[in-house]
């Protein structure tokens, strides 16, 4: 049952770093230098011969679909699009045996997915599914597969899903670099050995749940909020939004931080929080003038740092610190705080968390 946890999504929060490792079980052998995932190895000519890969899906796993396309470009340098299934099932797609299809779901059923895998196979397309239900329609309905194992998601906010969903796509991408030759063998490695720590990292990251409840008590009056990030963690600041949203329905948005210039920045005064995410990596410095542009119109700002950040703290008026890890690998620990406000948040807000309204587990209607 709930296991002492007061809601369902809690307690799934908590079992990330167990279910990332249940995950890897068998699929990833650091010392040995592989990934082995039945699925890919059965098909690999598939992969290899794509000219394209097309994700789709919907909500959570549509976010996870975008962290893949940065994660699969850059390891394997596939050329990838990630499409809402709704849009791509409707608009005669170009899509043809050159291409493959990967379906992210969750729950293995929602509609628009289904027919998405559908109208791909019609066309001649590799359908591959990414579910985490076992023997759900979609898992059916593809070509192959490799399940998430995150065991079984109760609260209707996805959490524990869409990290597992990050962690199959990173093991796909570095599967594909390796047959490709796309990284070299050391950099191979460094990530297969980085992956191994990851579900560590993530109970690091939980232990910062006492400072988001007190971050969560000053904001959860709020009517608005804005999360930011850029690169990798550009989808983990929509995931942040769609979070809150569902839950605590507070009405929030993310955008690539850069794009804040382009209009929301309009939005900013001193009601509006700001959640930036900003691991010191590539985009730092420039995430850091964003911070600064967002200060300088009296925006509260909540960072999610790496941990032993000194330049973010400085200008934010609260701090989440994440391990600090390869920038590909952040998503995994930046999206922990973002569920954890969101949590508390609504749970203040005497919402009914693991059943928000309006929303259902599994979306089997268009
Ligand atoms: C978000 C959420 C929804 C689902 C979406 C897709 O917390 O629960 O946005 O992610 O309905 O569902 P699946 O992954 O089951 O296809």
């Amino acid at each position: 049952e709930k296991n002492g946890y007061d809601h369902f999504m809690l307690k799934e929060i908590y079992e990330q770093p167990e279910v990332i490792k249940d995950t890897f079980r068998g699929r990833l052998l650091a010392d040995q230098g592989l990934i082995r995932m039945a699925g890919i190895e059965d098909n690999i000519d598939k992969f290899l011969n794509a000219k394209r890969i097309i994700i789709a899906a919907c909500g959570t796993s549509w976010h996870a679909a975008l962290v893949a396309e940065y994660v699969i470009e850059e390891f394997a340098r596939i050329p990838v699009e990630v499409e809402y299934a709704s849009e791509f099932r409707y608009r005669n797609p170009i899509i043809d045996s050159s291409d493959v299809l990967i379906a992210i779901s969750q729950s293995g059923e929602t509609a628009d997915t289904l027919a998405a895998i559908k109208l791909a196979k019609e066309k001649g397309a590799f359908v591959f599914g990414v579910c985490n239900v076992v023997g759900s329609s979609i898992s059916r309905e593809t070509h192959a597969g490799a399940y998430t194992h995150a065991g079984p998601e109760i609260g209707v906010a996805s959490t524990k899903a869409f990290t597992t969903q990050i962690t199959v796509l990173t093991l796909i991408a570095l599967r594909l670099a390796k047959a490709k030759g796309t990284l070299p063998n050391s950099e191979y490695l460094k990530y297969l050995h980085e992956l191994e720590l990851v579900p560590e990292r993530v109970e690091e990251a939980l232990t910062q749940n006492d400072e988001i409840y007190k971050i969560s008590e000053v904001y959860k009056d709020s009517t608005n909020c804005l999360y930011l990030g850029r690169g990798y963690n550009y989808p983990v600041a929509l995931e942040g939004a769609l979070k809150l949203k569902e839950i605590s329905y507070i009405h929030a948005e993310g955008y690539p931080a850069a794009e804040m210039k382009h209009g929301p920045i309009a939005l900013i005064d001193e009601h509006m929080p700001v959640i930036v995410i900003a691991p010191s990596q590539d985009h730092y410095d420039k995430v850091v003038s964003n911070i600064q542009e967002i200060k300088a119109r009296n925006g509260k700002i909540i960072a999610v740092v790496t941990k032993g950040d000194k330049q973010v703290r400085e200008l934010a008026d609260h701090v989440i610190e994440v391990p600090g890890i390869s920038e590909a690998l952040t998503p995994i620990l930046t999206t922990i705080p973002l569920q954890l406000l969101s949590y508390h948040i609504a749970v203040l807000r005497e919402c009914n968390v693991d059943q928000p309204r309006n929303l259902a587990k599994s979306v089997t209607v268009e």
